[in-house]
């Protein structure tokens, strides 16, 4: 692979006190080109813009899938990847629906590793803080008519971050939009996905919500998911989240704090949730937390959760006593080698 590094590194300017989630972006980014139906032309070189024709698919028909992914520093400054071969699968799962081509684990792992190496100064030293990683891949030709793209480019980029939602969450049970519908696209992390949810979640935002909590788009009577967040809720001491279908993302921590809650003996249930149940569980006391967890989330709590116009707020519980928060501290003293591996998650660079 051809690397060109930056003679004009923007560390300096970079301010780790103040991180604000995806403004910054680390000084290089990795290339991979696919053309005549063949991988070439790998890159690591300076950020920079991209130049592509005004025909590219990506443009009109939304030919693009991503990854989101993080790297974490110990308190010796060793880096960690998290799980990376997950993202690795997912984003050819995603890059199969799109009818694009997929990416070669060497391309994707080399790319992706020797990259954040190159950047490693990137990468906050904090506990809770990372260097978010974009993989992305996006159709570069076209001749306007509606057919999958011939040419490809498959892209890492990086951004240093703290969480992304920061306080309690006020989240919204969604009774008329939706996020995905069965047989569609609701299980990759096709860019789409992402478009079409920005019109009602600011219709949410505007009501006082800070997320959409997704139902199932034929009947809105079964939970999906929320945000950027896959969704667990602790009712009746099981811990219960929405099993992955073709409407949800199979997401990497949601999977990750399942094995954990196994293995630290909690009664755990992957099955359909219906809204009811989680009402009933409000309005009885016996719904006595819902959270929701991500790449960028981390692991986020809710406050509050409405329906039909009514709020109902979840037990105001101490921090301690909060299962959500228990979680997270397993899940980043894993990811910022602070505890054992026992899954064997952590890929060291
Ligand atoms: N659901 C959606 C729609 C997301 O965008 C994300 C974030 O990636 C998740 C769930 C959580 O997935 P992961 O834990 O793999 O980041
Ligand atoms: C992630 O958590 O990786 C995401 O994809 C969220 C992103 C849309 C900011």
């Amino acid at each position: 692979m051809k690397i060109e590094k930056t003679l004009h590194s923007r560390i300096k300017k970079m301010d780790f006190n103040n991180i604000d989630f995806g403004n910054q972006y680390s000084d290089h980014m990795f290339c991979s080109e696919f053309k005549n139906g063949k991988w070439k032309n790998s890159i690591i070189k300076p950020f920079g813009n991209i130049m592509f024709s005004p025909t590219s698919l990506v443009f009109h028909y939304g030919q693009a899938v991503f990854e989101g992914m993080k790297a974490y520093k110990d308190q010796n400054e060793e880096v960690f990847l998290f799980r990376p071969e997950e993202n690795f699968k997912r984003i050819n799962r995603s890059a199969v629906r799109l009818e694009m081509p997929t990416i070669p684990e060497n391309i994707f792992m080399n790319g992706l590793k020797q990259l954040i190496n190159i950047d490693r100064d990137w990468i906050p030293k904090n506990y809770g803080q990372s260097l978010y990683i974009r993989p992305f891949l996006i159709a570069t030709n076209g001749v306007l008519s509606a057919n999958p793209s011939k040419d490809y480019m498959f892209m890492i980029i990086s951004t240093p971050t703290d969480t992304y939602y920061k306080y309690p969450l006020k989240i919204k049970i969604e009774e008329k939009y939706s996020r995905s519908a069965s047989g569609g696209v609701g299980f990759t992390k096709a860019a789409g996905n992402y478009a079409s949810s920005f019109y009602p979640t600011r219709l949410a935002n505007e009501k006082g919500f800070d997320q959409i909590l997704w139902t199932d788009s034929s009947t809105h009577t079964m939970i999906e998911e929320s945000g950027t967040m896959n969704v667990f809720f602790y009712l009746k001491n099981k811990l219960i989240t929405p099993k992955f279908n073709d409407n949800i993302l199979s997401g990497i921590t949601c999977k990750s704090i399942l094995s954990l809650a196994e293995k630290e003996g909690f009664f755990v249930e992957k099955r359909n949730v219906s809204v009811s149940e989680i009402i009933e569980g409000l309005q009885t006391g016996k719904l006595k937390e819902a959270f929701g967890c991500g790449t960028a989330a981390v692991i986020n709590y809710f406050k509050t959760i409405s329906y039909k116009g009514n709020d109902f707020d979840l037990p105001n519980l101490a921090e301690e006593k909060r299962i959500s928060l228990y979680f997270k501290k397993i899940l980043l003293d894993i990811q910022h080698n602070r505890s054992e591996d026992p899954f064997g998650w952590r890929v060291q660079l």
